[in-house]
């Protein structure tokens, strides 16, 4: 299916508590450090900006954003693994960036992790540029990894 047949089923909405179940199913085939429910239970419950993006009934991704002052923090985006490089991240975190400027947000900041070329080229060709290096920031199988930090002026 054509990225543009795909997004005339696709329709972007609030995430709810009954999302989180199939959301951490998700979450553990594609991270290597998966977010657990509590992680996004406390997400909803701390009113961070909680995105999915959904088709007939399906989540196809998600988005977390903690947001203050005019600052979001993505900290979590994600497409399950069979809808992955079909240009829906490239929609999605479009759509996430029109919510947070809806909501007079100015800047949006990342960390990534140096070892996951698929987030970071999807950054870059968003237009987020790099702005810092956090040293040891991720555990790994056998040790630290380092995060890139991005911004994006909205
Ligand atoms: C990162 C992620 C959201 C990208 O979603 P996606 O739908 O596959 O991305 P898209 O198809 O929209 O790709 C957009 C651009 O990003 C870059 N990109 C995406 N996947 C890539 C890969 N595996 N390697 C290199 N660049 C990649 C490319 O520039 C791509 O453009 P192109 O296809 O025209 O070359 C997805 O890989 C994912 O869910 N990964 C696991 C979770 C994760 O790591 N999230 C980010 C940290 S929270």
């Amino acid at each position: 299916m054509s990225l543009s047949q795909l997004l005339d089923h696709t329709i972007l909405r609030d995430m709810n508590p009954a999302d989180v179940a199939g959301i951490v199913c998700i979450e553990q085939r594609v991270h290597v450090s998966p977010w657990s429910c509590g992680n996004f239970t406390d997400a909803l419950t701390s009113n961070y900006v909680c995105k999915v993006c959904e088709a007939e009934g399906e989540i196809l991704g998600y988005a977390v954003l903690m947001v203050a002052v005019d600052e979001a923090h993505l900290l979590n985006i994600s497409i399950v693994a069979e809808y992955q490089r079909k240009g829906l991240g490239r929609w999605f975190l479009g759509a996430t960036m029109k919510t947070a400027r809806a909501i007079n947000m100015r800047r949006m900041l990342l960390e990534v992790r140096l070892s996951n070329a698929a987030a970071l080229g999807l950054y870059r060709d968003v237009g987020f540029r790099e702005i810092g290096l956090r040293r040891g920031y991720y555990s790994t199988d056998n040790g630290r990894e380092d995060a890139v930090v991005m911004e994006y002026l909205l």
